[in-house]
């Protein structure tokens, strides 16, 4: 089973793109939405969370363990790596034998990449624009793929500002979004960008309004279709591919997925229902 976990609903979008690579696996799938926004709350908070919910998440069965967060990765990737991760550690095995009952002796975390790279080699403006929680943006992981950039290519970047909590509210478009929208993308555009990398989970929810705002022209990048790609490694890698996930029959159906949230779980619901309907 693989779980997956954000500060909120904004991680079903990289879980629509790794159940179209493994649509027969089994899902289950936290909203943290009971503490959401992530975005500017301390590292040991957001650390301590992470704990708590992966460990009740391998309780649950998880063999293999997403974290569809730019600013949980940032904060706590890591931590929980060294926690979980690593086998050849007598006190990480205790640990993950306890969590799973037995079943595990190590858990692998997958977490978000900040599509830096990919946006820095298609620019034609030489400018690429950064949307991202203040976690993420204030993250080595971040900074340190901004600091691999070209000199050639210069990085803007912006706080989806309202963002995270107009996706956690259902609300994907409209006069209202649009102009919170406006007010965050509007600089990285004003500044030339022509591509945008989508920094956080929740933002994919509100791309038809950003490409709206943006025109043609600019181009969005989401990270999550390589993030699906890396978990299918790490999992053959792991011995957990089971063989049934490509059957082509299981892409047409709602993926075996439960889900859970800390919180009211209404906007949960509605986006799985939406993103699976939509297709
Ligand atoms: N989906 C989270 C991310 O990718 C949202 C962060 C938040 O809760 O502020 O960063």
């Amino acid at each position: 089973m693989i779980g997956v976990v954000d500060s909120g609903s904004g991680g079903l979008s990289v879980l629509k793109e790794i159940t179209r690579l493994l649509p027969g696996e089994k899902y289950i799938y936290y909203s943290d939405n009971a503490y959401c926004p992530y975005g500017e709350k301390s590292q040991d908070f957001i650390m301590e969370r992470m704990r708590t919910v992966s460990e009740y998440l391998m309780g649950e069965g998880a063999d293999i363990i997403v974290v569809a967060c730019n600013t949980a990765t940032s904060a706590a990737i890591a931590g929980l790596r060294g926690l979980y991760a690593d086998p050849s550690s007598e006190e990480c095995r205790e640990r993950v034998l306890k969590a799973t009952g037995g079943r595990r002796d190590h858990v692998k975390f997958i977490g978000m990449e900040p599509a830096v790279k990919p946006a820095a080699l298609g620019t034609k403006t030489g400018i690429i624009g950064v949307l991202a929680t203040v976690g993420t943006l204030k993250g080595s992981k971040y900074l340190t793929s901004k600091g691999n950039v070209e000199d050639n290519v210069t990085v803007v970047e912006h706080v989806g500002r309202g963002f995270v909590e107009l996706v956690e509210a259902g609300r994907l478009d409209g006069p209202e979004v649009e102009t919170t929208v406006e007010k965050s993308l509007r600089p990285l555009l004003d500044a030339g960008s022509d591509i945008i990398v989508l920094g956080c989970t929740h933002y994919p929810f509100l791309l038809s309004v950003m490409e709206r705002v943006a025109g043609p022209g600019v181009r969005f990048i989401d990270p999550a279709p390589a993030v699906a790609r890396h978990l299918v490694d790490v999992m053959v890698q792991e011995g957990l591919i089971s063989g049934a996930e490509t059957d082509p029959a299981l892409q047409q159906k709602k993926p075996d997925a439960r889900l859970v949230a800390s919180g009211e779980d209404s906007t949960l619901k509605n986006l799985f229902n939406m993103i699976y309907v939509r297709g």
